[in-house]
C-alpha cells in the first residue's frame, strides 16, 4: 500500500500555498491576504457541538479581529453543501452564550479531499485520519506562520488568547521585543538579552525605563495606549 505523506509546516515557515472553494467563493490561500493577519483553523465535522460553540464565538469576534487586520479563514473536511446548511442552522436555531442569530460571514473551505488539511498537518491519525484536529496557524501579512496551536476533538479553543497572540505578534513586530507569561496590552516587555534590539542596544539608545533584574531578564514599559496605537487598524 502507497504509504501516506503528511506535511507538517513549522513557525516560520511560507504558509502552504492552496486554492480552495469556500462558503465565500474561491481563495487563494495566502496570497490574496497579503498585507492582512490570518488565523487558518480547522474544525473536526460540521454539525457537532463543540464546533458549533467555537463557529458561534468566533463569528461573533469577527469585528474584533478586523480591527488588529486579522482574518479568519476555517476548514472542515466536509463538503460546501453541508458547510452551508450547517452555518443556516447556527443562524437560525443555535444559542451559546446569549449569542444568537449570528451569520458567519468568513469563508469556510470545502475539503472533503483533505488535500489541504493534510499539507497543513491537521490530520492527526492517532486522534482522527477521518476528520481534521482543532488546529490554528497564525499567519502573518508576508504570509509566514508565526503560531500554530493544536487542540484534540474534544477541547473547545479559547478565543481570547487566539486574539491575545495576534495582538501580542504586532506588539512584538512593532517594539521588537518579546512578550512574557500572560502579558495583556499595558503590561512590561521583555528586551532581548542578546542580538542587535538586545539589552546593549537599549542601553545605547537609553531607554531609562529599562530594568534589569539579572544581565537575561530586562523589562520596559510599553502603555497599553501604544500598544493600541501599533495595532489597531486606522
Ligand atoms: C464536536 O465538535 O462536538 C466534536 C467533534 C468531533 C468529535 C468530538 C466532538
Amino acid at each position: 500500500m502507497e504509504e501516506q505523506v503528511m506535511s507538517m509546516p513549522r513557525i516560520g515557515d511560507k504558509a502552504p500555498a492552496f486554492k480552495a472553494v469556500t462558503t465565500q467563493g474561491e481563495i487563494n490561500f495566502p496570497e490574496q491576504y497579503a498585507g492582512h493577519w490570518v488565523i487558518l483553523f480547522s474544525h473536526p465535522a460540521d454539525f457537532t457541538p463543540v464546533c458549533t460553540s467555537e463557529f458561534i464565538t468566533f463569528a461573533s469576534l469577527e469585528q474584533k479581529f478586523a480591527d488588529v487586520n486579522c482574518k479568519l479563514v476555517g476548514l472542515s473536511v466536509d463538503g460546501l453543501y453541508s458547510h452551508i446548511a450547517w452555518l443556516r442552522t447556527i443562524k437560525e436555531k443555535i444559542e451559546y452564550k446569549g449569542m444568537k442569530n449570528v451569520e458567519v460571514r468568513f469563508p469556510l473551505i470545502e475539503d472533503i479531499t483533505m488535500e489541504v488539511a493534510k499539507k497543513y498537518g491537521m490530520i492527526q491519525p492517532g486522534e482522527s485520519s477521518t476528520k481534521a484536529v482543532r488546529a490554528v496557524f497564525v499567519i502573518d501579512p508576508k504570509g509566514i506562520i508565526r503560531t500554530i496551536i493544536y487542540y484534540p476533538l474534544s477541547l473547545g479553543r479559547n478565543f481570547d488568547e487566539l486574539y491575545r497572540v495576534v495582538v501580542a505578534l504586532q506588539a512584538a513586530d512593532a517594539f521588537t521585543i518579546a512578550t512574557p507569561a500572560d502579558w495583556r496590552p499595558g503590561d512590561d516587555v521583555i528586551i532581548s538579552p542578546a542580538g542587535s534590539c538586545g539589552v546593549a542596544q537599549a542601553r545605547m539608545e537609553g531607554k531609562e525605563d529599562m530594568v534589569c533584574k539579572d544581565w537575561f531578564f530586562c523589562t520596559r514599559k510599553i502603555s497599553e495606549q501604544q500598544v493600541w496605537d501599533a495595532v489597531l487598524k486606522k
